[in-house]
């Protein structure tokens, strides 16, 4: 294990090794505009939501790690307190890289980029039409963090206004996670996409506890074919399952069958077929087949 001890470090190398470690990370893809009336449109990936209840997030243009400059997003939320969040999905991530070249400060990166103004209702900055959703924000707060290059500026927005294409909802007006393609950040030049094919559940643990760990029956805690990952949706049940007479399953009747004098291959089989019914989300019958030979 390498382990650094940062302040070791130069702020390039602690930058390079925590933007790999710490993703990917949401693109927050900010337009604001500066008292005199220009536009600004740029990414920003130290980017988050961080409270619904006032609904709020939070990003952070540092100050260049090269030469402590500052970026024109941060001299504009400082001019006019407001910003347009722009969610970034996979149609859109070249020209938002585009847009994250340094331009000066009169140049307006939605023409660079060639993206379209679309106006704001609450806020002055535009909103980018191409994006599918688009917060209008109020900026409450900037907490410098640093006067050296490298220091982030949290910048605390509140979100007004949400504007969702309606080709990304549901029947119930909620928003379909497959539908959004948005990608993220993450060291480097690597992004990721959250397109329905990379994308997964896990099931919440809710309200009821789940048993844990330390609850498992010693043959299943100690397989050698269970993942943690496996272990931890077994453990996720909320109270120990006990054998069900009326579970009456033709595989691990073969199992018992093939592999009766041979204890460790049967041992083998249980778990592997449980393996494969926890990796369809089928957590009762995994539970069910090996309470079988628990
Ligand atoms: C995807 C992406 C994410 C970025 N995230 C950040 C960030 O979180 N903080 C930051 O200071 N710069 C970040 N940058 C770099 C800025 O976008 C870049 O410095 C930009 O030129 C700043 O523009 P401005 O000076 O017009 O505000 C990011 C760039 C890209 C492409």
């Amino acid at each position: 294990m390498l382990s650094l001890h940062l302040s070791e470090l130069k702020p390039a190398q602690v930058q390079n090794y925590l933007q790999h470690a710490i993703a990917p990370r949401p693109i927050c893809f900010a337009s604001t505009m500066d008292a005199a009336g220009h536009v600004n449109l740029s990414p920003y990936s130290f980017f988050n939501m961080v409270s619904s209840n006032p609904p709020m997030v939070v990003f952070s243009p540092a100050r260049r790690v090269r030469d402590n400059t500052t970026k024109h997003t941060l001299q504009n939320v400082l001019e006019v307190p407001e910003v347009v969040i722009n969610m970034v999905d996979y149609n859109m991530v070249q020209q938002m890289s585009l847009s994250s070249c340094e331009y000066g400060k009169d140049v307006n990166e939605f023409v660079k980029a060639g993206f379209t103004e679309e106006k704001a209702t609450l806020v002055k900055p535009p909103m980018v039409k191409e994006s599918k959703i688009k917060l209008e924000c109020r900026v409450t707060q900037v907490i410098p963090l640093g006067t050296e290059g490298g220091a982030g500026n949290l910048v605390l927005a509140e979100v007004l206004v949400m504007h969702i294409d309606e080709s990304l909802l549901d029947e119930q007006q909620q928003i379909d996670q497959r539908k959004l393609d948005l990608v993220a950040r993450l060291g480097g030049n690597w992004y990721t996409r959250a397109n329905a094919q990379s994308l997964f559940e896990v099931e919440k643990p809710n309200l009821k506890l789940g048993i844990g760990f330390d609850q498992l029956p010693a043959a299943i805690i100690n397989s050698n074919w269970l993942t943690g990952n496996q272990l931890a949706q077994l453990a996720n049940v909320n109270e120990l399952p006990s054998i069900d007479p009326s579970f009456n399953d033709e595989r691990l009747k073969n199992i018992f069958q093939y592999f009766s004098i041979q204890p460790d291959d049967m041992e083998r089989e249980v778990h592997l077929y449980a393996k494969e019914l926890l990796d369809q989300h089928k957590v009762q019958e995994a539970w069910q087949v090996l309470l079988a030979t628990a």
